[in-house]
């Protein structure tokens, strides 16, 4: 049997301080302890995962880009460009693997300008307020549709 082809999981601008950024809100993991998280939650199911943040809206896009081919589903928590890029969303339309929208906090329960998200609308499934569950719930999705 081959092997299948990982996941790709992609975290915005400023995730990487998740831990001490702001942790009434985010949590106390950091992203290191979200990235095993979700590794477990692959391996479970036989998957690997490619995890990966920027603060580059540029980035976010080429990865994104570049999982047409080589990524068998696409994660992401695109964090503040949740709610203001375009380019991610487009990107993403362009891609034709499952995809899940993850925010650690319920973005609907806070300020208004985190409302709307350009992302939701080319997301087949969107996770909030989960906290970093939400990205082995995610994985769990992602793996079912895989092998269905
Ligand atoms: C976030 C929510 C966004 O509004 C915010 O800008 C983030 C993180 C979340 O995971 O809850 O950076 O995506």
């Amino acid at each position: 049997m081959s092997t299948p082809l990982p996941l790709l999981v992609l975290n915005g601008p400023n995730l990487n301080l998740l831990g001490t950024r702001e942790p009434e809100t985010y949590g106390s993991q950091t992203l290191e302890d979200v990235r095993a998280l979700t590794e477990a939650a692959a391996a479970e199911r036989r998957l690997t995962v490619d995890f990966r943040q920027s603060n580059h809206e540029g980035d976010l896009v080429d990865w994104i880009q570049q999982a047409r081919t080589s990524h068998a589903g696409i994660l992401i928590n695109p964090a503040a460009y949740t709610h203001t890029s375009v380019a991610i969303r487009d990107a993403l339309a362009a891609v034709d693997v499952p995809i899940v929208e993850v925010h650690l906090s319920n973005i609907h329960r806070r300020e208004p300008f985190r409302h709307h998200s350009h992302v939701s609308a080319v997301a087949d499934v969107v996770i909030a307020g989960a906290g970093a569950t939400g990205y082995a719930l995610g994985v769990a999705w992602l793996a079912e549709r895989l092998s269905a």
